[in-house]
């Protein structure tokens, strides 16, 4: 398919910027404490349920944006490589509306590295469309506020929508049907919770996704039967979890964790076809977590996991030496991390 504005016949009318024009962004990825999984409407990204998400430290995704009127056509390298098919065409979409929305019609160079694994449940589409969005309103001159970058983010990968924020976020589903209520909004800032470390366990031989999250959810809403029960209590599981976070109380908030992502998979495991992102490895780490918390005689630790086979286990910083050493010692595991609450993007021009 030829791109929107770089095609030679374009019937858009749009200017083309008189110069180049570069920015580049930042974005961290985040893990989900509350899933998001299964839209309203797909078009807009507008979720059934709220989400909450904690922003990581150290990972992220940076994106370069070069609008140049010179160029014939959108070129996207992700990652070192050129990128072609799907991957490109979600980049060049997004780039349209960014382009609709400051009337340009420049064609541009995009290149985006992330600092971690990408597609193996490690949130790449989250830091990937949340830096592109940075990157792109910015070197075409628009300046956004964080809102306004969450929706547009949002259009990109849902999740993203998240990832313009640091530390504790929400993503509200909104009621409006043009979504101008669905963006998400920080709940606490990173330093919130010092003592809460996020042990990121990384298990070997990963498979890489095969079909998007965006596609994987909307099987989830058509065909588990447990769908209906799970949109029906998250609101008192959410607001257990956002609870939980401001009083900094590990003994509610890891077994509140580990429910979601339990009933998250268990929706997973009841969609046909079935959804099972795990390895034997990722569920003797939930396995071992489980047994950390029995032994312990209360709960010192809770895992999750999104649509991959990594594994978070959230932790206090007394307990994480331990916790790291007990999951790095398992079978089948390439790497451990042990991550705090970070901030959120950063655009430099
Ligand atoms: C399980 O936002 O990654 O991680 O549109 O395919 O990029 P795409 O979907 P995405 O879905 C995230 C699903 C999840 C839960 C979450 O992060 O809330």
């Amino acid at each position: 398919m030829a791109d929107k504005y770089c095609e030679e016949s374009s019937r858009a009318v749009p200017k083309v910027l008189p110069t180049v024009r570069r920015a580049m962004c930042d974005a961290p990825p985040n893990i989900a404490l509350v899933k998001y999984w299964g839209v309203r409407d797909a078009r807009l990204v507008l979720p059934y349920n709220s989400s909450v998400s904690v922003t990581l430290e150290r990972l992220r995704s940076r994106t370069a944006v070069t609008f140049d009127p010179e160029l014939g056509n959108d070129s996207v390298e992700l990652n070192g490589a050129s990128a072609a098919g799907e991957p490109r065409a979600a980049v060049v979409r997004f780039l349209d509306r960014v382009r609709d929305r400051a009337s340009i019609r420049s064609c541009a160079t995009v290149t985006s590295e992330n600092n971690f694994p990408t597609a193996t449940g490690l949130a790449s589409s989250a830091s990937g469309f949340a830096a592109l969005a940075g990157a792109a309103t910015a070197a075409a001159g628009l300046s956004l506020s964080p809102r306004e970058l969450s929706r547009l983010a949002r259009l990109g990968s849902g999740s993203a929508a998240r990832s313009v924020f640091g530390g504790f976020v929400e993503w509200r589903a909104g009621q409006r049907p043009d979504g101008a209520d669905c963006y998400a909004r920080s709940l606490y800032p990173a330093d919130h919770w010092p003592a809460l470390k996020d042990v990121v366990v990384l298990v070997r031989g990963a498979p890489v996704k095969e079909i998007r999250s965006a596609e994987a959810m909307q099987a989830t809403v058509r065909t588990s039967s447990e769908y209906p029960r799970r949109i029906r209590e998250l609101p008192r599981r959410t607001r257990g979890i956002i609870r939980a976070i401001g009083g900094r109380d590990p003994a509610r908030l890891f077994p509140l964790v580990m429910e979601e992502c339990d009933d998250f998979r268990n929706v997973c495991e009841t969609t046909r076809p079935t959804l099972d992102y795990l390895t034997s490895t990722s569920r003797a780490i939930l396995a071992e977590v489980r047994g950390l918390n029995r032994e312990a005689g209360r709960p010192v630790a809770g895992y999750t996991h999104d649509a991959g086979a990594h594994v978070h286990v959230f932790t206090l910083a007394r307990h994480a030496a331990r916790v790291r050493r007990r999951l790095a010692g398992l079978p089948g595991v390439e790497r451990t991390m042990v991550l705090r609450a970070g901030p959120g993007l950063k655009i430099t021009t």
